[in-house]
């Protein structure tokens, strides 16, 4: 079955432009949504429902419940605070995205009074009006993944599929030993530095490359049904042990990451 199979668009205002769904997909454009297409709001809420029934007993969901748990006890931290979740994608309109989206409103139950903020460039508008309409907090800027979470508590951020690049700036904005007060959900780091060409990784997630040493890498076992959904993502925690290995002079080195044109994987937020 095709992720086609599960549309949930209703109605099509105007042409779409030929490829154009390819390339917010890809996140390789500057494109901001416009809204050529009606999405039937409580049909969608009824989708998220299902995929939240589908997902929320299951072996995969208890899995990764109990990796958190074992993290929070390994961080010392009692709970998480908040979440943040960048890069959902359409979930309106393809599966994985929907099926994401239904492990964050688990996640949210779970964690109550967690607060979820959540920000993607490509929702649709009645898109975001379900994301508030389900207690989740828009995030109303592109931060571009540098958002700096608080040292006091614990955060979750939760990156399914992102680009490495927006992992990349995730950490330079948290460089430092506040990174112990996060819980990165999101693809492989390890998988990320061995499985690309050194000065690639060099050139697009030069603070992965050096955070790898010292980070605890959890497996997620990828045992949903859809396979594609929750592929190559993995928890990963830095432990305060592990922090204090680092060299004398690792933290000062800090420069924003600057990627050439070809290896922006994600949209910018000055065009
Ligand atoms: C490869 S897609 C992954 C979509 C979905 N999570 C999945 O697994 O199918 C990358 C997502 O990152 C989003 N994205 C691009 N730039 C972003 C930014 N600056 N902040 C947050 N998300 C961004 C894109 O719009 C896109 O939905």
């Amino acid at each position: 079955m095709s992720e086609a199979d599960n549309f949930v668009l209703v109605t099509r205002r105007g042409k779409r432009r030929n490829g154009r769904r390819n390339l917010l997909r890809n996140a390789l454009s500057s494109v901001i949504v416009e809204q050529d297409c009606e999405v039937d709001h409580e049909f969608l809420l009824r989708t998220l429902d299902k995929a939240v029934v589908e997902i929320r007993d299951t072996s995969f969901i208890k899995f990764i419940f109990s990796r958190l748990s074992e993290s929070l006890a390994v961080l010392g931290s009692n709970s998480i605070s908040e979440i943040v979740c960048y890069g959902l994608g359409q979930f309106s309109q393809y599966r994985s995205s929907r099926c994401q989206l239904a492990l964050l409103l688990c996640l949210k139950v779970r964690y109550e009074p967690v607060r979820v903020y959540v920000y993607d460039p490509a929702f649709y508008p009645e898109e975001v009006q379900t994301l508030r309409a389900l207690g989740l907090e828009i995030i109303e800027t592109n931060e571009e993944g540098k958002r700096v979470v608080q040292r006091d508590r614990t955060t979750l951020i939760y990156m399914p599929h992102c680009s490495r690049q927006l992992t990349n700036n995730f950490l330079y904005a948290n460089w430092g030993n506040g990174l112990s007060s996060c819980i990165l959900l999101a693809n492989s780091l390890s998988n990320t530095v061995d499985n690309s060409l050194h000065k690639d990784v060099l050139n697009t997630a030069g603070y992965i490359l050096r955070i790898r040493p010292y980070v605890t890498e959890i497996r997620l076992e990828n045992s949903f049904v859809y396979e594609e959904v929750f592929n190559d993502l993995n928890i990963h925690i830095f432990t305060r042990q592990n922090l204090l290995k680092v060299p004398a002079d690792f933290w000062n080195s800090k420069e924003e990451p600057q990627y050439l044109t070809k290896d922006v994987e994600f949209v910018t937020a000055v065009q």
